[in-house]
């Protein structure tokens, strides 16, 4: 079995993807600092997984303990998830973001050189489009980003092109990740964010689960069907199963940049997703219009045809399937992963 290290595998993303890396029969070895994530996933992933998870509780930024990692494992690739997401909290610690993404990002790419280590996924984000000129996206589009935290993933984009360039028996892949929302079907993993969520769906469950009063939706004037914001959510575990389908990609290609939307190709308003978790709880949501958030845009959904028809991959879950499963890990987890 091939070994693939996973950073930031104790997160949201890279706990779905290390059950789906061992599905498709990688064996993945998880690096994470705990700085957004419970090391009780590891106990968790393990339960599910039904068998041990080698995990280096480490920060990607101390590079010394992640060459270390590559001294005692042989690493076939690398699906670098670590770092920080919060777009209004890099508004407000720029430097924060660019010390942890691009530190961990250098060191990882640095230390995988050192160690002739050739295949990397990076998670990238639909934020590097920007305001798109019209959707569907392309992964052709222009890309434009108006915050520091979406300035890390452009920047790091480029990184890895320039590094490509000079050195071409490296692969990259750059999974650009529309709205993962949903969890693994046993509740045990989810998202799990700490304090108030920023993101809609955890706020949704939140409020379902009696934590938060009221959804606040920002602005309902957007030229949409309903008015209010349009994006592409994508199940957790369907992305998951992207990074193992691009794994596949990268052991026979000779292209060494591929660059993929993960998505579903299809817009749902902020209505549409308050409106399937009713159905999914079973009683209605509270929920109040406030006025437009800064820096939101009316739709950003993808055209995921190249994802299909380069690496075979298409979403299986529809809108309620998300929203029943991130409600069953909610109820499950009313706290959270503590
Ligand atoms: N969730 C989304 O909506 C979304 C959308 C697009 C892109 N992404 C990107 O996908 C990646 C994973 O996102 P997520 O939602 O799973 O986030 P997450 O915060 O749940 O997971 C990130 C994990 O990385 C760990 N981490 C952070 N810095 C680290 C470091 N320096 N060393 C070791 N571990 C570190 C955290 O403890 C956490 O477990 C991130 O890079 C994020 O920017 C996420």
């Amino acid at each position: 079995m091939k070994n693939v290290l996973v950073t930031g595998g104790a997160g949201y993303i890279g706990s779905h993807t290390v059950l789906a890396l061992v599905d498709y029969g990688y064996n993945p070895i998880i690096v994470d600092n705990f700085s957004n994530a419970s090391p009780k996933v590891i106990d968790r992933l393990e339960k599910l997984a039904n068998r041990p998870i080698k995990c280096y509780s480490i920060d990607c930024c101390d590079k010394k303990a992640l060459e270390q990692v590559f001294v005692e494992n042989e690493i076939f690739g690398v699906i670098h998830f670590a770092g920080y997401k919060a777009v209004g909290e890099s508004v407000q610690k720029p430097l924060m973001y660019y010390q942890n993404n691009l530190i961990s990002l250098l060191n990882v790419v640095e230390v995988m050189h050192e160690h002739n280590c050739l295949n990397l996924i990076f998670s990238s984000s639909a934020t590097v489009y920007g305001a798109p000129k019209s959707v569907p996206i392309y992964e052709d589009f222009p890309l434009h980003v108006t915050n520091p935290y979406g300035r890390t993933k452009l920047m790091i984009e480029e990184i890895l092109t320039d590094y490509v360039k000079a050195n071409p028996e490296f692969k990259v892949a750059l999974l650009r990740y529309f709205n993962p929302i949903g969890a693994h079907e046993s509740g045990l993993i989810g998202e799990d964010p700490n304090g108030i969520p920023n993101n809609l769906m955890p706020y949704i469950t939140q409020v379902c689960i009696g934590k938060l009063d009221h959804v606040r939706v920002f602005g309902n004037d957007y030229p949409t069907k309903d008015g209010t914001g349009v994006r592409d959510y994508v199940h957790v575990m369907d992305l998951a199963v992207g990074h193992s389908l691009t794994l596949k990609k990268m052991e026979n290609c000779s292209e060494n940049l591929l660059i993929y939307n993960l998505g579903t190709g299809k817009g749902s308003s902020v209505l549409d997703v308050i409106h399937e978790m009713e159905k999914a709880v079973g009683h209605s949501i509270k929920y109040e219009i406030v006025a437009r958030r800064a820096g939101d845009i009316a739709e950003c959904y993808a055209n995921c045809d190249k994802a299909y028809q380069e690496l075979g991959f298409k979403a299986k879950y529809n809108l309620f399937d998300m929203c029943k499963s991130s409600w069953n890990f909610q109820q499950k987890n009313p706290n959270g992963i503590k």
